[in-house]
């Protein structure tokens, strides 16, 4: 029997019944979808429920205020995504007249709607022929057919892209398509994969080179960057001292406060940066600690710490990159969101 085959067959006895599976609605696959690439099934099944319940119809989620959203999307983390579906349920209303698309080449081009869900939405609600790629395809594929191009490389996706898409050519691909992906979920796990019961199992490349541990193949993602910034809010009477980024480093052009930066922690009270404070701020400067934040980026951890600096001298002429503004101009110019969060909460 043919990959394919032998998946749907295994789908069609082994299949967990979800209410994303029941429908063709594209609106009800998306709400699924976005929630399922935040979380597991178990933890998705009553975000989805609520989220339905709350907003049946595109309509209704696009009338909905950002709070309200991200209060249903509250414990999923990551609330960019929960935004982004406000955007999104909007724009349906917009540029599709309130009628969710349902083909690939209109869903993509919504916002927070990459390749994977395009093909998932589309291949779901109306069998268009685009395979999904997803973890759970990219491990089985891998192991199957015995690919070892690292699966979160250019060359790799490209590669994975073609063997799924030949794949799924000719096959009903709403079932095909949650068969591949419910077969890599609860089959071919990352760990201990029930190979002894698999359907697969005799002609898998990777159990019959003993190579199930060793693919699929990922690069390693670059060491996460540690950063401590300590900044120093200045103000006197209207006016207060800041700076803008420079190019080549994060957040480049925006405007913040004068800065150490220290590559490991040290405590605020520590001589080492007492130092550091007065030589640039002169001896009798007082410096109180406002508060601290931990600022998470793609590769970078940033720990801020924000202190208010009292009785501080300044040397325009060696310290060239801060400036005298006035504060509301300071405010009114562009901030990393850590800054902007101070001076809403504290100037
Ligand atoms: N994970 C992502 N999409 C899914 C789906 N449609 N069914 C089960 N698990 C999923």
């Amino acid at each position: 029997m043919r990959f394919q085959n032998k998946i749907i067959e295994w789908y069609q006895i082994n299949k967990r019944t979800l209410p994303w599976r029941s429908t063709t609605n594209a609106y009800v696959i998306w709400l699924s979808e976005i929630i399922l690439q935040q979380t597991r099934v178990a933890q998705g099944l009553p975000y989805f429920n609520k989220f339905l319940e709350n907003f049946p119809t595109v309509r209704d989620f696009a009338e909905a205020s950002e709070d309200q959203v991200l209060k249903l999307w509250q414990g999923l983390g990551y609330y960019s995504r929960g935004r982004n579906m406000l955007f999104t349920a909007q724009q349906v209303m917009t540029e599709h007249n309130g009628i969710f698309p349902n083909t690939y080449d209109q869903l993509i081009k919504l916002k927070g709607i990459g390749e994977y869900t395009a093909a998932a939405i589309s291949s779901f609600s109306t069998n268009e022929n685009k395979a999904v790629l997803d973890g759970n395809v990219f491990r089985l594929l891998s192991r199957y057919f015995g690919i070892n191009e690292p699966i979160n490389s250019t060359i790799g996706k490209k590669m994975f892209t073609k063997f799924a898409q030949d794949l799924v050519k000719g096959e009903t691909a709403s079932v095909y398509n949650q068969a591949i992906m419910e077969f890599g979920a609860l089959q071919c796990t990352p760990k201990s994969p029930k190979c002894e019961l698999c359907p697969l199992a005799m002609d898998c490349f990777a159990l019959q080179h003993q190579q199930i541990n060793n693919l699929p193949v990922k690069l390693k993602k670059g060491k996460i960057r540690e950063r401590w910034f300590h900044y120093f809010v200045a103000t006197q009477e209207n006016s207060i001292l800041m700076k803008q980024r420079m190019q080549g480093d994060i957040w480049q052009k925006l405007y913040d406060f004068p800065l150490i930066e220290t590559e490991n922690p040290i405590a605020y009270t520590h001589p080492d940066f007492i130092k550091q404070v007065k030589k640039s701020f002169g001896n009798e400067v007082i410096i109180r600690s406002i508060s601290q934040k931990k600022h998470l980026l793609t590769h970078q951890i940033i720990y801020v710490h924000f202190f208010v600096l009292e009785n501080y001298m300044i040397n325009f002429s060696l310290h060239t990159e801060i400036k005298l503004a006035l504060l509301a101009d300071f405010k009114s110019l562009p901030h990393p969101k850590v800054i902007g969060d101070f001076i809403e909460m504290y100037l």
